[in-house]
Order: C-alpha cells, then sequence, then structure tokens
C-alpha cells in the first residue's frame, strides 16, 4: 500500500502527554512577558484568590510542581483532616509515581517489590466495558459498548453491581474510618475507562459516612478536555472535597495544584507549615493564567466537545466496521480505542498485534498513546486546539493500519 502521508513535515501527534493544550500557542511564549509585576507578586502569594473557573468552595489552593507532588500533598490533607490512614483508589488508577502516590496507583508495573505507599486500598474498576457488568446506557458519552441490556434509561443494574463492591472493600479491607477515596473523573492510563454514571455520586456519600474525603484527581480529564464541562468531576455531579491538576495547567510547562476548602486546609496546617520552592513561581504562574486565558478566549472547551465528539463518532463507525475493535469510548477529547480478538470473547487483542497497528499509525505520520492491563487500548488525547480535518487524517490513517492488519491476518 503507498504512504501517501510520508509528505507531512511533521507526525499529527495524538498522545497524551505535554503540551495538553495547544501545540505551541504564541501568546503562551509571551506569558511571563505580558504578565505585569503586580500579577506576578499576587501569584507568588501561598494562598491565590478563588480562580474564576472553580466553584465557590474551593477558596485555597496550593500551587507544586507536578501530578505526582499534588496528589501526595491531597493524600496528606485527607489524612490531615480525617485523623484516619486508609485511602482507597481503583484498580487500574494511576495517580503518580512518587514513593507516596505509588499507594494509590494500581498498574502493574508500577508495582514494586519495596515498601511504599502504606495505608492504601484498591476497589474493584468499574469498567462497563471488560468489567463483569456493563450495558447499553451506562456511559456519560455518545458512544456506548457493544454489550446490551434491559435497564431502563434513568437506573443502571450495573453501577448497582459496582456499588455492592465498592461496599464490600469498605467493609473488609479498610478501617472503620477512612481518609479518603481517590478518583479519575475517567481513567487515563488505564486505557481511558469511564464508569456507570451515578457510580462516584453513590461512592463519595459512602466514603463521607466512613468520615474520609473525596478527591478528583483532574490531572487529564481537568482544563475543559472532556468538552461538557470544565472538570471531570461536573460530569459526574458530584462536588470533591479536593481536586488535584497538573498536565494541562501549565501547557507543558512544570506546575501543577491542589485546590480545596478552608476547614481541609487549616487541618493541614495544623500539621505542617508546608513549603514549595517552586510551586507557584512567577514563571509558571504566568503560563498557568496564559493558559487559562487561551482557553477562554480562543473557545477550546467548546473545540474539545465539538471536535472530540465528531472524532469519537468516527472511530465508533471504525468499531462497527472491524471485528477487532471492541470498544471505542470517552468524552470530548479524550478517547480510548480497545483492540480485541473478536467482539464475542472480547479478548484483548495481542500485544505484538496491537504494536504492528501502532508502528503502521507511526509510519503514516500518526502518534497515538497505548494504555489498559494488556497495552491493548489505543489512547488519544490530542491539543485542544485539534480540527476536524486533522481528525478526517487521523481516522484515515488508523482505518488504514487496521486494513493492512487484517490483510497480515488473512494472509
Ligand atoms: C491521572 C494522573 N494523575 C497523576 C499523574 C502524575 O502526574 P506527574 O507525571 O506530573 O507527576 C498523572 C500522570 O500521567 C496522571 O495521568
Amino acid at each position: 500500500m503507498t504512504l501517501i502521508w510520508r509528505h507531512l513535515l511533521r507526525p499529527l501527534c495524538l498522545v497524551t502527554s505535554a503540551p495538553r493544550i495547544l501545540e505551541m500557542h504564541p501568546f503562551l511564549s509571551l506569558g511571563t512577558s505580558r504578565t505585569s509585576v503586580t500579577k506576578l507578586s499576587l501569584h507568588t502569594k501561598p494562598r491565590m484568590p478563588p480562580c474564576d473557573f472553580m466553584p465557590e468552595r474551593y477558596q485555597v489552593i496550593f500551587l507544586v510542581n507536578s501530578g505526582s507532588e499534588a496528589n501526595e500533598l491531597a493524600m496528606l490533607m485527607a489524612r490531615a483532616h480525617s485523623n484516619n490512614i486508609d485511602i482507597i483508589s481503583f484498580r487500574g488508577a494511576y495517580h503518580g509515581c512518587s514513593p507516596y502516590t505509588l499507594g494509590l496507583t494500581n498498574v502493574g508495573t508500577y508495582k514494586m517489590e519495596l515498601p511504599g505507599g502504606t495505608g492504601c486500598q484498591p476497589t474493584m474498576c468499574p469498567d462497563v466495558f471488560r468489567g463483569p457488568w456493563g450495558g447499553s446506557h451506562c456511559r456519560d458519552s455518545p458512544v456506548q459498548t457493544i454489550r446490551k441490556c434491559s435497564c431502563a434509561p434513568d437506573c443502571c443494574q450495573a453501577k448497582d453491581q459496582y456499588i455492592e463492591q465498592f461496599k464490600d472493600t469498605l467493609s473488609t479491607s479498610v478501617a472503620k474510618s477512612i481518609a479518603g477515596f481517590f478518583a479519575e473523573p475517567i481513567q487515563g492510563v488505564n486505557g481511558v475507562v469511564q464508569y456507570p454514571k451515578g457510580f462516584l455520586k453513590e461512592a463519595f456519600e459512602l466514603v463521607r459516612a466512613r468520615g474520609g474525603v473525596c478527591i478528583a484527581d483532574e490531572v487529564q480529564t481537568g482544563f475543559g478536555r472532556l468538552g461538557s464541562h470544565f472538570w471531570g468531576f461536573q460530569t459526574h455531579d458530584v462536588l470533591p472535597d479536593i481536586v488535584t491538576m497538573a498536565k494541562g495547567i501549565g501547557n507543558g510547562f512544570p506546575m501543577a495544584a491542589v485546590i480545596t476548602t478552608p476547614e481541609i486546609a487549616k487541618s493541614l496546617a495544623k500539621c505542617l507549615q508546608h513549603f514549595n520552592t517552586f510551586g507557584g513561581n512567577p514563571m509558571a504562574c504566568a503560563i498557568g493564567s496564559a493558559v487559562l486565558e487561551v482557553i477562554k478566549e480562543e473557545n477550546l472547551q467548546e473545540n474539545s466537545q465539538e471536535v472530540g465528539t465528531y472524532m469519537l463518532l468516527k472511530f465508533a463507525k471504525l468499531r462497527d466496521e472491524f471485528e477487532i475493535v471492541g470498544d471505542v469510548r470517552g468524552k470530548g477529547l479524550m478517547i480510548g480505542i480497545e483492540m480485541v480478538q473478536d467482539k464475542i470473547s472480547c479478548r484483548p487483542l495481542p500485544r505484538e498485534e496491537v504494536n504492528q497497528i501502532h508502528e503502521d499509525c507511526k509510519h503514516m505520520g500518526l502518534l497515538v498513546g497505548r494504555g489498559s492491563i494488556f497495552s491493548q487500548t489505543f489512547r488519544i488525547a490530542p491539543s485542544m486546539c485539534i480540527t476536524k480535518p486533522e481528525v478526517d487524517f487521523a481516522v484515515e490513517v488508523f482505518r488504514s493500519a487496521l486494513t493492512q492488519h487484517m490483510e497480515r491476518r488473512a494472509k
């Protein structure tokens, strides 16, 4: 087959790494010089004024340098506020690679033969495609699983089953009183896994009844990427007690934040005089402010919604066309394409085969990410300024790679 894409000067990059918002926007490189001295001195204060983009209750912002550091601080806050130790997170969750957060991260590659991250307990991930339950209305997405169910649109038996599992964790694996529960609104590293609608709301109530606080890790989902809302937690109709964010906040610059209520911040202050040399440095703040302005001025959240939905629906058509595309899921510009051996068994397509498809995409000028336990899911989270013609290109390349793969299989 002729690789007509080769004339491209550079590949189209749809991977989850930075830069998250834009490719290279001139406005961002101007960020520092555009920021006035007054604004800079404001930003170097440890407490920032409430950010326009957050609901009123989160009045305290701690600026740090990475997502892992933000989650470490959130863990400490949860424990300081609750006076408890145990923290629950989902299997498949990725919350960081630092000694403390490795306890929350439940991905095999990050589990080691060394002690670390004590007091963390995994619970079943309510994955409506690969998990034991899930049907045709579970997800907040224009694309549902190929599994059928008999639930009415406003009830979800899968959600109820997964909540029973969550209760089971609460009654078997943690102390009576817990410190908290961490969740990504959509799991990123685990292959863009979405939970059934209503799950987080009920889980949050159960956690609070045990004295714990609820933490949303918005490192991948925040800043308008999901299109319909600025924050992923809003898509679940919940208000977490702590929100952590990184990646998109600085469009590739090392910056992260933890946002919480004054009560929780006070509990932390009783235990720790929080200090961070580089967190909230003037350069990071100038870039963070520029990012927020660009998102607003260039309607990037709306772009995520429109172009993301366009892309999701186009990839969903490939699922109907190809037996090896088992699931297409996601929201806005966070999309997962899970590869299977066939749609009946839904066993993961072997890694070597997914590698070949991945390589073919790369040779045709398309960079995508990978995720899930067996690395069987392609992850797509491009810059939020992506256009429909770029999506058309990406989908055509992906289609060609799948066709080539089916031809190889048939030989
Ligand atoms: C959901 C989530 N949380 C936390 C982190 C850790 O962020 P960092 O790599 O900035 O430490 C990541 C990184 O990929 C992530 O995806």
